[in-house]
């Protein structure tokens, strides 16, 4: 016999189940047949090429209203949503490469989409507009791409992108026993800002070194990138996930800890030093080859940074 709390239990897991099925890209998309992929919408206004970055980090590319049916679902998603949405969002069809040359982030020109403007546009004012927005009604209008704005990331449904066991269709994220998490490794450099952003993105945070056992393992991590496979302005040190949050020697991890409340906090002799360039002083998290930590410049300078992630963090809200 199955009694009705058992039942409401099968009927949970069989929703619960479809619905990571369909999430099976990552929990914050979602899958629309309409447009054969996932889809998400940021509400938070941003310029268009962080928003391309953005989406990039992500797995996925900006949304581009590519024919009838993806121009009928960006109106959907619109409808359903308030605020800045109503000012338009970008779409991924831009001219940023060549002045005028508008084509979708996938490559498709401008003459192969359906495109209705809006009155009066395109213009292409103070000759300055290279972004092409998208407003609910389903007109579309050049604007500055240094306007901030909404968007939403598409990504294509493809049967041969697989979810690993760190959770994620990144096959460069690898589990690591010793502490549970999964780290990976970018030899293309970034500043350290923009490594906040692109571990975020991918579901994760700036490695926080909880322990010594860490610092090890970044540090074996880190010797698999030698120097000549790092691209960066500086291959060394790599960006972890620790910041001066009063500029004033107040070392804490991105998730507010101090250093010794998260384990680690094993400086050379002589660092930190707030090495200046011109007034820029160093802010900013890193560990260098030898597994002891190094203060470095947020702006400016790309370093090579490790990104660490829990293997359930883009499978459900919740965790
Ligand atoms: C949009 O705003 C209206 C009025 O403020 C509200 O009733 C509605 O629930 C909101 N819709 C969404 C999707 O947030
Ligand atoms: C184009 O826009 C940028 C950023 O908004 C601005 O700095 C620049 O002066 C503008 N150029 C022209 C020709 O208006
Ligand atoms: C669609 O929206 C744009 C931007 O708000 C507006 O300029 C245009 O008049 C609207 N077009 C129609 C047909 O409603
Ligand atoms: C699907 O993904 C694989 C692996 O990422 C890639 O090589 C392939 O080109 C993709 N296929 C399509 C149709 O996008």
């Amino acid at each position: 016999m199955v009694n009705l709390v058992q039942a409401l239990g099968i009927v949970a897991l069989l929703y619960h189940t479809s619905v990571a099925g369909r999430k099976i890209f990552r929990f914050d998309y979602t899958y629309s047949s309409d447009i054969d992929g996932w889809w998400k919408l940021h509400n938070i206004p941003i310029t268009w090429d962080l928003a391309r970055q953005q989406c990039l980090a992500e797995g996925a590319v900006l949304l581009s209203p590519l024919n009838e049916h993806y121009v009928m679902a960006m109106e959907m998603i619109m409808a359903t949503s308030n605020g800045s949405i109503q000012r338009g969002i970008y779409s991924g069809v831009h001219a940023t490469y060549s002045k005028g040359v508008y084509t979708s982030i996938e490559g498709v020109p401008l003459s192969k989409i359906p495109v209705s403007w809006a009155p009066g546009e395109p213009d292409n004012y103070n000759n300055n507009e290279s972004c092409l927005l998208f407003y609910s009604n389903g007109t579309m209008a050049d604007i500055n791409c240094n306007e901030v704005r909404p968007y939403i990331c598409y990504k294509k449904k493809n049967k041969s992108v697989v979810r690993s066991d760190c959770g994620t269709t990144d096959s460069q994220y690898h589990l690591e026993s010793r502490t549970g998490s999964c780290y990976k490794f970018h030899y293309m450099g970034q500043t350290w800002h923009q490594a906040y952003m692109t571990c975020a993105a991918e579901g994760g945070h700036l490695a926080i070194i909880n322990s010594a056992t860490e610092a090890q393992i970044l540090k074996e991590l880190f010797a698999k990138y030698p120097a000549n496979k790092v691209i960066a302005k500086y291959t060394e040190p790599v960006s972890v996930g620790f910041y001066d949050w009063n500029k004033d020697y107040t070392w804490v991890t991105i998730h507010g800890e101090t250093l010794s409340e998260a384990g680690y906090s094993n400086w050379p002799v002589g660092q930190p030093d707030n090495a200046k360039i011109g007034n820029l002083g160093q802010q900013c998290g890193g560990m260098f080859r030898s597994g002891l930590l190094d203060d470095v410049w947020c702006d400016i300078i790309t370093f090579p940074f490790i990104c660490e992630k829990k293997p359930d963090s883009l499978l459900y809200e919740n965790s």
